[in-house]
């Protein structure tokens, strides 16, 4: 089905894990993608995946923690394709595991650094682009199951994650009356790089999160993909401000 049909959608840390499940889906579904990361070779490789497949994509190198890069991805994608209809902003580090009074300010500032203030800067230059073309835009944050509850060990991450979903449902009030649409997806623990840093920093700790979750496993980057690419195309048309979970039920407990 091509749900995102001729869609120039930015996509960041889509170098790998729900990011690059996010772009592969995305061009599945028809869209032209930019595919951008920290790691340019990982960038290259999802770019060069999509294209082997008969898709569209470019990749950029880019940092979200600096705004003269995100400012130039955003720009090199509208010169490549004309204008900017979707974007996932998704990159994210995991931060290191301590409980509060032992986390360094170091981590802190790091973690806050790319998953709080990358997402808004990056959504900045993302609305200033879809308010000055025609027909708006759909933009997705990558929260977190973290960013509805607390998740001991990783106060810096949780609260990063809870950020986003202020930055979500701000912006959402915001620009709905100008045809842009703001949403976050919200996964459970999923098989990606992330939970294997997790693992290996607290050994054991998967194991206890399956056997939480309802569903007694961990989720693919695929099916969080779906979420996100649903909420970029036409049929969330009416979704807004909304933060989805994707996690197995387990913050319905
Ligand atoms: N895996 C999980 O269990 C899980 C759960 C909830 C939310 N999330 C969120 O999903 C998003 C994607 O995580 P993932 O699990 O796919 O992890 P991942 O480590 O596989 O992918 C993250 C990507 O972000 C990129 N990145 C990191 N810092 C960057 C920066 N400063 N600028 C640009 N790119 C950068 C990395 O190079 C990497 O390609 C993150 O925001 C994460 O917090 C993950």
């Amino acid at each position: 089905m091509e749900r995102l049909k001729g869609k120039a959608i930015f996509i960041t840390g889509a170098a790998a894990g729900i990011g690059r499940a996010a772009a592969l889906s995305a061009a599945q579904s028809g869209a032209r993608c930019a595919i951008v990361d920290i790691r340019p070779e990982g960038a290259e490789e999802t770019a060069a995946e999509i294209q082997a497949a008969g898709g569209e994509a470019i990749a950029i190198p880019a940092d979200v923690r600096r705004s003269e890069q995100v400012q130039a991805a955003i720009a090199r994608t509208v010169a490549s394709y004309g204008r900017l209809d979707g974007a996932v902003n998704n990159a994210g580090v995991s931060g290191t595991l301590a409980f509060s009074a032992e986390m360094a300010e170091s981590d802190w500032e790091h973690t806050l650094a790319v998953n709080l203030s990358g997402v808004f800067r990056c959504m900045k230059y993302e609305l200033q682009q879809m308010m000055a073309q025609e027909g708006g835009g759909a933009i997705v944050n990558t929260a977190s199951a973290a960013g509805l509850i607390g998740l001991p060990r990783a106060v810096a991450y949780s609260a990063s994650k809870h950020g986003v979903i202020g930055i979500t449902r701000t912006a959402a009030l915001e620009y709905a009356r100008r045809g842009i649409r703001i949403n976050a997806v919200c996964p459970g623990f999923v098989e990606t790089a992330m939970v294997d840093i997790w693992e290996e920093l607290r050994p054991g700790m998967l194991e206890g999160v399956r056997r939480f979750n309802p569903m007694r496993r961990l989720g693919q980057p695929d099916e969080v993909a779906a979420a996100i690419v649903w909420l970029l195309s036409d049929e969330a048309s009416f979704v807004n401000g909304h933060t989805l979970s994707v996690d197995g039920g387990v913050t319905a407990q």
